[in-house]
């Protein structure tokens, strides 16, 4: 029982990035960062089982479209029964890489992010797919439109500000989560270039 549940706690770490779904708290502290009051193409990537997409549906107006992009399969069940319970939201999921999603520029208003970067560095490759998602996000959100992404131990904040050519519009700090979180939020700035998504 109790190798179990070591077992399954090293899998989430070592695949998701994190030991249980995120709080409350952190979900506040990120979805309460998006003004709903106009109609929004939101992007979330790495749903799991919803934690955040629960409220993500349950706050955008019915002219609002969700896109959810989970990599496994595995999770679909919960978040399924999400969106059957708001049959009136615009909302699709999708299970794959969330790089062949964003193929279509400044398509996003917020990309909402729980990928676990730090788990996507690799010094052979010069992180080249960590950075091939930061850019993919970067290419796929509009000008203006804001990137929001928890980490634990403050990782990858300067990757973020090297593709995004800026520093962080904020970062707070949400102590109420395991593990304790930062919140980075990041703006797109008018006339940054980006020549393709997957770079
Ligand atoms: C840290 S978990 C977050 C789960 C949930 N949003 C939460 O915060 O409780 C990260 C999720 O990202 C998904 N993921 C990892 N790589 C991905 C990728 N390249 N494209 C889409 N989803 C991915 C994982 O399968 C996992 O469910």
């Amino acid at each position: 029982m109790l190798i179990k549940l070591y077992r399954n706690i090293r899998r989430n770490i070592r695949e998701d990035g994190l030991i249980v779904n995120s709080s409350g708290f952190l979900v506040n502290a990120m979805v309460g960062r998006i003004d709903f009051t106009r109609p929004l193409r939101i992007l979330e990537i790495g749903s799991g089982r919803g934690a955040f997409t629960r409220e993500l549906i349950g706050r955008m107006s019915t002219e609002s479209e969700l896109d959810i992009c989970e990599i496994k399969a595995e999770y679909n069940a919960w978040v399924e029964k999400l969106i059957a319970a708001h049959p009136d939201k615009q909302v699709r999921l999708h299970n794959c890489c969330v790089t062949q999603l964003l193929t279509r520029p400044g398509y996003y208003d917020v990309i909402l992010s729980s990928l676990p970067l730090k788990n996507f560095e690799d010094v052979a490759s010069k992180h080249a797919f960590l950075y091939q998602i930061i850019n993919a996000m970067q290419f796929g959100l509009k000008e203006g439109g804001v990137y929001l992404q928890y980490q634990y131990f403050k990782s990858n904040q300067s990757d973020i500000e090297t593709v995004f050519g800026k520093a962080m519009d904020d970062v707070s700090f949400v102590p109420l989560n395991i593990l304790p979180a930062f919140v980075y939020q990041m703006s797109k700035p008018v006339g940054l270039g980006a020549s393709s998504s997957t770079e």
